[in-house]
């Protein structure tokens, strides 16, 4: 089974010290993470998704450390994270071929798996437009049809549903549930919503510890 785990990690901003030795083994399955705003949840989900390294303690994954172990894992990793700025110039497909060649993808098979999820999420419409005409709801939902390209192992979703209507939030639910059966799927939300009923786990950040 595949395990993502974190030990001993703390993260700091200079004196800020946002998460202090927090220790868990992330499995194959459902992770929410809750907590209030500034807590450390988008940090966390930084660090699973390297793009940001502790100030101590390490990350391992399937048992090896990083830094040895960051690319293979950077490999079978899709992160979406809560706050980017996109390619404005870009349409929607544009970008999502250009995430999907920098993940390796074959472009074809990658062209129809986007198709696929923006017509799950009801963003198919609008693939072919650039980006600058999105709504915020739009681009949240670009930013996940992202994250889900290829097979990733482990998804790192950081407030996915943030800005989506009901019945928009439910249809990405249901693909991160699917996801879920056979991946390390970690989801930070706000709000202890309808996943967490799908969780293997829900996990507080407070306080600079989780529990
Ligand atoms: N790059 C950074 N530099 C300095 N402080 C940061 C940085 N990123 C996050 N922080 C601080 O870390 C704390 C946790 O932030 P964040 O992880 O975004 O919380 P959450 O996602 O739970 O709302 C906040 O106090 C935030 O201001
Ligand atoms: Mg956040």
């Amino acid at each position: 089974m595949t395990s993502l785990a974190l030990s001993g990690i703390t993260k700091s901003y200079g004196r800020k010290v946002v998460l202090g030795d927090v220790s868990h083994t992330f499995e194959p399955g459902l992770t929410l993470l809750t907590g209030p705003s500034g807590a450390g949840k988008s940090t966390l989900l930084r660090l699973i998704a390297t793009a940001e390294k502790p100030t101590r303690g390490s990350l391992s994954w399937n048992g090896e450390r990083l830094p040895a172990a960051r690319t293979r894992l950077r490999r079978v990793l899709g992160y979406a994270p809560q706050a980017v700025d996109l390619p404005e110039d870009l349409t929607a497909r544009e970008f999502a071929m250009h995430i999907a060649a920098l993940k390796g993808l074959a472009l074809a098979a990658a062209d129809n798996q986007f198709g696929a999820l923006t017509d799950a999420i009801g963003l198919h419409a609008d693939i072919n437009n650039r980006i600058a005409s999105f709504s915020g709801g739009m681009r949240r939902r670009l930013i996940f049809a992202q994250a889900l390209l290829g097979a990733p192992e482990v998804l790192a979703l950081d407030e996915p549903t943030a800005e989506l209507d009901g019945e928009t939030a439910r249809k990405l639910g249901a693909l991160i549930v699917e996801r879920a059966k056979t991946a390390i799927v970690v989801v930070t939300t706000h709000l202890a919503d309808e996943l967490a009923q799908n969780a293997v786990a829900t996990l507080r950040v407070s306080d600079g510890k989780l529990a």
